[in-house]
Parts: C-alpha cells; structure tokens; sequence
C-alpha cells in the first residue's frame, strides 16, 4: 500500500481522496488549497511518470481528475488514471468522482467525470474548471467530509473492498 501525499492529521484517517494531475500542475494546486488532510483525509497522488512506483490505494477514496481528450470525451481519461483504476483492487474502493476542465472544450468539458462515474458506477459528485476557485475548494472541502461522515459504511475503517456506492453527496 503507497504512502498518502498529505497524511491525514490525527490518529484515523476518516478517508481519502486521490488525484491526478500533469505538469501543468493545476489539479496539485487545487488539493494544496483544500487542506483535506487537516480534516481527516488522506491525499495520495496518481504518478505522472511511468518509472515511478505504482499507486495502491486500499482504502474508499474519492477521485479528482482533470479531462485530457483535446476535445474528444472518448480519449478524456488521462492514461495514468486508466491505468491506476485498471487495477482491480484500487478501482474496489473508489466511492465518487471529481472532474476538472476547461470550459473552451465545449461538450467535451470535464468529460473524464462523466466516463468515470458510468464505468465505475459511481456519482459525478462536483466539477471546476482549471485550478478551481476558493468557492470550489470550500465545497469540495465540505462535499468530500459530508460524504465520509454521512457514509459511515465507507469510511477508511469499516469496509469491505466490493462495497458498492450509491448515492449523491449534498451540498457539492
Ligand atoms: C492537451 C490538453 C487537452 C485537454 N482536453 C480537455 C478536454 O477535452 N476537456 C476539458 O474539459 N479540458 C481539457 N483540457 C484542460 C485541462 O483539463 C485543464 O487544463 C486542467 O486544469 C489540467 O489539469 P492539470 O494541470 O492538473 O493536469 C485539456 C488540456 C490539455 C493541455
């Protein structure tokens, strides 16, 4: 199991957020800016290149991806995150998806959201465009805790690895 980013302050974790995100770095600023492991929340980050270790994630966790298709919803998963869910065990514990974008793409706007959540069955919980805004950090900050508070049966402790989840989050 890999090391979280930013390690949940407290003894427990109550549960965890992954990302995604390139050189361009502007998903990495967006989950600096939540400090979502000052609420409870472990963040691990997807690597970007492939000599790093592999992420392994054994906990449920909420995934925040940025869209990659130029356009095209079919290619807007980034090859790093089909190849981090490709893996049985990681893609077992993912619970709800986070888009990012840029809205210059037309329909294909956050698509990597949309894919996500229909191959994962899991809901589209929030998106924002680029870095986000103070506004988009504040409700996915309270989106991702109101979640794991409400779901208690997703919380890092109390799960099985085919839980299967269900349901919208308020307030996102
Ligand atoms: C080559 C390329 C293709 C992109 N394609 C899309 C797209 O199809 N839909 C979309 O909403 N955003 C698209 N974007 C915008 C990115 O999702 C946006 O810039 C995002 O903030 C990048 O996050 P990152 O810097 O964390 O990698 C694209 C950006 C690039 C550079």
């Amino acid at each position: 199991m890999s090391q979280p980013e930013y390690a949940a302050e407290g003894t427990q974790a109550i549960g965890a957020v992954v990302y995604f995100s390139s050189a361009s770095e502007n998903t990495a600023r967006f989950m600096a800016n939540c400090h979502l492991q000052d609420e409870g929340i472990n963040v691990y980050r997807i690597p970007l290149r492939p000599k790093e270790p592999a992420l392994e994630v054994r906990e449920p966790y909420i995934i925040v991806v940025p869209t990659y298709g130029g356009g095209n919803p079919k290619k807007a998963l980034p090859v790093q995150v089909k190849k981090f869910l490709n893996e049985p065990e990681n893609r077992s514990w993912i619970r709800g998806v986070v888009a990012a974008g840029n809205t210059n793409f037309g329909e294909a706007f956050c698509a990597a959201g949309d894919i996500i959540s229909r191959k994962c069955k899991v809901p589209f919980m929030y998106y924002f465009e680029l870095m986000g805004t103070p506004e988009d950090q504040a409700k996915v900050r309270k989106g991702v805790l109101d979640f794991f508070q409400q779901h208690p049966e997703h919380a890092s402790d109390s799960v099985t690895a085919d839980t299967v989840a269900s349901g919208t989050v308020s307030g996102m």
